[in-house]
């Protein structure tokens, strides 16, 4: 079964997160099976990260559907307290694998299901390609969840796909984001920083780097 006949069936069974843990377990320790997986810091951050002078400095981060896992350790090589989660117990399998020595917490979560403890706990919240790779009928749970995420004057960096067309349920899997999806973050508390656009090649869209920030109460 590919990718889109086992997210289409997910997101028909209202199941949209099951056909990750498969992919993951029959996933080669090289990476070899996922397609998004870059097997280094994402490239998108990478650039934001030359942008921006990123010190942790025990502040805590969590990385949302952090697959493979380069990017958690790329914060907590920049002194973050790090946790990263992915919904795959066979994605964090190969975390754990790949980084037995790194300062992050994996833990096996669900976004739709988060521990109560981390409502507006982070100080750097980290989203890449996990919106976009969940069905549009979840947009708006997805994006109060993780708002929610997002402590007071704490960051969001949102890295996706961008393109102007309709997300529907037929156009993905991935389902890319609109502007108007990026602008959204804003209706919840956030207001944006920063926002740039990586041109990556994609003949669907261009990445959009953007930062947010929790206005002060
Ligand atoms: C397209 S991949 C991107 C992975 C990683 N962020 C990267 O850029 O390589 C989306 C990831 O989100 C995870 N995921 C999807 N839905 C999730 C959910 N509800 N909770 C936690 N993780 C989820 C998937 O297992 C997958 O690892």
């Amino acid at each position: 079964m590919n990718d889109r006949n086992a997210s289409e069936r997910a997101s028909r069974d209202d199941d949209p997160t099951s056909w990750f843990e498969p992919l993951y377990r029959d996933t080669e320790p090289d990476g070899d099976g996922v397609p998004w997986a870059n097997m280094e810091t994402h490239p998108s951050f990478q650039q934001w990260l030359s942008r921006h002078d990123l010190k942790g400095d025990g502040q805590r981060a969590l990385v949302i559907g952090c697959g493979m896992g380069d990017d958690a350790v790329e914060l907590a090589s920049r002194g973050f307290q790090v946790t990263a989660f992915d919904v795959s117990e066979s994605a964090i399998g190969h975390c754990r694998r790949r980084f037995p020595d790194a300062a992050v917490e994996w833990l096996v979560a669900d976004l739709f299901e988060p521990p109560a403890a981390w409502s507006r706990r982070f100080d750097f919240v980290l989203e890449i390609y996990t919106i976009q790779s969940l069905p549009p009928q979840y947009e708006q749970e997805t994006t109060q969840r993780i708002v929610d995420l997002v402590g007071a004057e704490g960051r969001l960096l949102v890295i996706a796909i961008v393109s102007d067309e309709p997300r529907s349920l037929e156009a993905g899997p991935p389902w890319l984001l609109t502007p108007a999806y990026i602008e959204s973050f804003q209706e919840h508390g956030l207001s944006m920083a920063d926002h740039f656009v990586h041109t990556n090649g994609s003949r669907r869209g261009d990445v959009w780097v953007s930062t947010f920030r929790r206005l002060a109460p």
